[in-house]
């Protein structure tokens, strides 16, 4: 799976997050404008560019910035990884839901929608699972697309979510821990990409998989959400609330291939 930013998507987003033309961000790159403009459009580094002086105006690391350009992917993938599985919809643009379950009493959660609800379907009939909740990273459209669906074909699903306009009982706690069976769900507030944005831990998956991190669109592989009005609030939020997490941490974006703490902390330019 391709990453979900290349190396112009990542200037970009830290130019527009601090506030930077890109009139200064050019002269910084040693390149002229039109050149500049293809580079954040295409993400092709010409060899004349600057990238430690651009890298230092836009307050990211600059080898990391040149490991995601020479083609970095990540290595691991969830296929090995039993009782989750991620489930990619695209009308136009991709993004993936992930759903666990707990091996012996068959209770499931889905993290996210997607854009459509047959193929969750088809993973819940091929295994056997009752759904029985329903965790929402934020609420962005793509994210959310199939919840009306969803609630109509599963009316006793417990929603979660951190969106100010949910119901209290609905709503994330931060100590709060849900159970499904043996696996155990708890809650991060990862605000900055989304104001409602959260992050969930599940622990207890079956060996070998270490605890899985589901962040929405906080972080990428490589990259971050855009964050253009809370850019600095976002990654603070990314660094205390995921970053943080055991390095053997599996992150499962909502956009772009899966992660680990591990490989984020050696190639993702942000942090
Ligand atoms: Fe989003």
């Amino acid at each position: 799976m391709e990453l979900e930013d290349h190396v112009g998507d990542i200037i970009a987003k830290a130019r527009k997050g601090l506030g930077i033309n890109a009139g200064q961000a050019a002269e910084a790159a040693n390149l002229n404008l039109m050149n500049y403009s293809q580079l954040e459009k295409n993400g092709s580094l010409e060899h004349a560019t600057n990238v430690s002086e651009l890298s230092k105006l836009l307050g990211l690391t600059s080898n990391k910035l040149s490991i995601i350009a020479s083609g970095w992917t990540p290595v691991i993938n969830l296929y090995k990884y039993k009782n989750i599985k991620q489930i990619s919809t695209n009308e136009g643009m991709e993004v993936h839901c992930y759903l666990v379950w707990d091996q012996e009493t068959l209770e499931s959660a889905l993290f996210d929608t997607g854009w459509s609800l047959e193929p969750i379907i088809e993973v819940i009939n091929t295994y056997g699972l009752q759904l029985k909740h329903l965790f929402i990273t934020h609420t962005h459209h793509d994210h959310i697309a199939a919840l009306t669906p969803i609630r109509k074909k599963f009316p006793n699903i417990e929603l979660h979510s951190s969106s100010p306009n949910a119901p209290e009982r609905q709503r994330n706690h931060p100590k709060k821990i849900i159970k499904v069976g043996k696996l155990h769900i708890s809650s991060r507030e990862t605000p900055g990409h989304a104001d409602d944005g959260a992050t969930y831990i599940i622990d207890n998956l079956p060996s070998p998989s270490p605890r899985v991190a589901i962040v929405g669109d906080a972080i990428f592989a490589g990259s971050m959400g855009g964050a253009s009005n809370h850019y600095e609030l976002a990654r603070e939020k990314v660094l205390s609330e995921i970053l943080s997490l055991p390095e053997e941490t599996i992150i499962c974006p909502g956009h772009g291939p899966i992660t680990t703490i591990r490989e984020q902390q050696l190639v993702n330019p942000f942090f």
